[in-house]
């Protein structure tokens, strides 16, 4: 049951969820920006969310995580963008074919997104208690005056100091991490089923990031929301993560239980992210890094992504996709040779 005195339920109409069903599942979707590419983007990638739990995504720049989530959100435009395969079926409906005034009803409401740059979301020219004010209007249908209430409830809830003041802030005059705490407070000011959160803490100090971080994790705790959280950083991911699902160049190549991803990584890419082959990676706290380059979309091989940079890549590699197969339950790994222990033995 909710604790939160804060919150009231908002009367928008989440469809019929069984208590096992994902919130969210994404089945082989594939995304291309040009109707030429010589590869998808997006290569057929699946994944689920569950209430209240946390998926963080991770891989390295570039990968397709922002776009993914992009496209789940409706916010890509279309051209250039182009879905190819797939379905985002969010409480059971496909994100992919609603007709764009549902999409626009649900986002915001249904579900929500916060960024890195929180000013990608507020507009500059508007006082925050406004832009909170009128999101909320705009989905509940609230007056005016009630409204402004809830953005100042939605601003305490989100831990701004002197909260009343602030509804009359404009954006600039708030510091990185108020700014952020805004944006969370907008994008959940209509309680979303799911929340995705790109990097949302990468460009903030340490301390600042740890409160944010607390402040979501606080919040999925009292509304039960589900959360994608894109992040580089794998200290967040041990700390927040239920599942983890690692990207490599528009794949996905390895998912499980945080636990499992940690102590039994069995994909050579995530090996390596994770720093424990030394010859693939090094930790730094941040993923590591792994010698070589993403291949351009013209030169990347038909068969596993990672085989250019994989020490233990062969004919079959390059030629022919490594289907995700399920290790142990929950724990699904594309590499035609995980498990992996038995190379590493002969390869490091
Ligand atoms: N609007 C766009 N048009 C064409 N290519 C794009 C567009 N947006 C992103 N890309 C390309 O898609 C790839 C994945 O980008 P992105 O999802 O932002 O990566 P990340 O994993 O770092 O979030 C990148 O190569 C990027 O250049
Ligand atoms: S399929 Fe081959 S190239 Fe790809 S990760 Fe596995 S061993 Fe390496
Ligand atoms: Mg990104």
């Amino acid at each position: 049951m909710s604790q939160t005195t804060a919150l009231t339920d908002t009367g928008s109409a989440p469809a019929d969820l069984g208590a096992s069903e994902p919130v969210l599942a994404v089945e082989n979707f594939a995304l291309t920006f040009s109707a030429n590419a010589p590869a998808n983007l997006i290569d057929g990638i699946s994944f689920t969310v569950e209430r209240g739990k946390t998926l963080c995504i991770v891989g390295e720049s570039g990968c397709g995580k922002s776009v993914t989530s992009l496209a789940l959100m409706g916010l890509l435009s279309s051209p250039p963008a182009r879905i190819l395969s797939g379905t985002a079926r969010f409480e059971g409906r496909d994100l992919f074919s609603l007709p764009e005034r549902e999409k626009v009803n649900l986002r915001g409401n249904g579900m929500a997104m916060i960024f890195q740059e929180p000013m990608t979301s507020l507009n500059p020219a508007f006082t925050v208690g406004h832009q909170i004010a009128e999101g909320i209007t705009r989905h509940r249908g609230l007056p005016k005056a009630e409204a402004r209430r809830e953005a100042l409830r939605m601003l305490e809830w989100v831990r701004i100091p002197a909260a009343a003041k602030r509804l009359d802030a404009y954006p600039h005059q708030l510091s990185g991490g108020m700014r952020q705490r805004v944006m969370i407070a907008m994008a959940l000011a209509n309680r979303p089923r799911l929340l995705i959160a790109d990097e949302p803490t990468t460009a903030l100090d340490v301390t600042i990031q740890a409160q944010i971080l607390d402040l979501i994790r606080h919040i999925q705790e009292e509304t039960g929301t589900a959360v994608i959280l894109i992040t580089h950083d794998l200290g967040v991911v041990a700390e927040v993560a239920d599942r983890v699902a690692v990207m490599y160049a528009g794949h996905i190549v390895e998912q499980g239980s945080v636990s499992e991803i940690f102590a039994n990584p069995q994909h050579p890419y995530t090996i390596g992210l994770f720093g424990s082959i030394p010859s693939l990676g090094r930790r730094q706290g941040q993923l590591a890094t792994i010698k070589g380059a993403v291949p351009p979309l013209d030169l990347m091989p038909k068969g596993c992504r990672f085989a250019p940079r994989c020490p233990f890549a062969d004919r079959r590699c390059m030629d022919e996709v490594p289907p995700a197969a399920e290790l142990a339950e929950g724990h699904s790994v594309a590499c035609w040779y995980a498990p992996i222990e038995e190379k590493m033995g002969t390869r490091q």
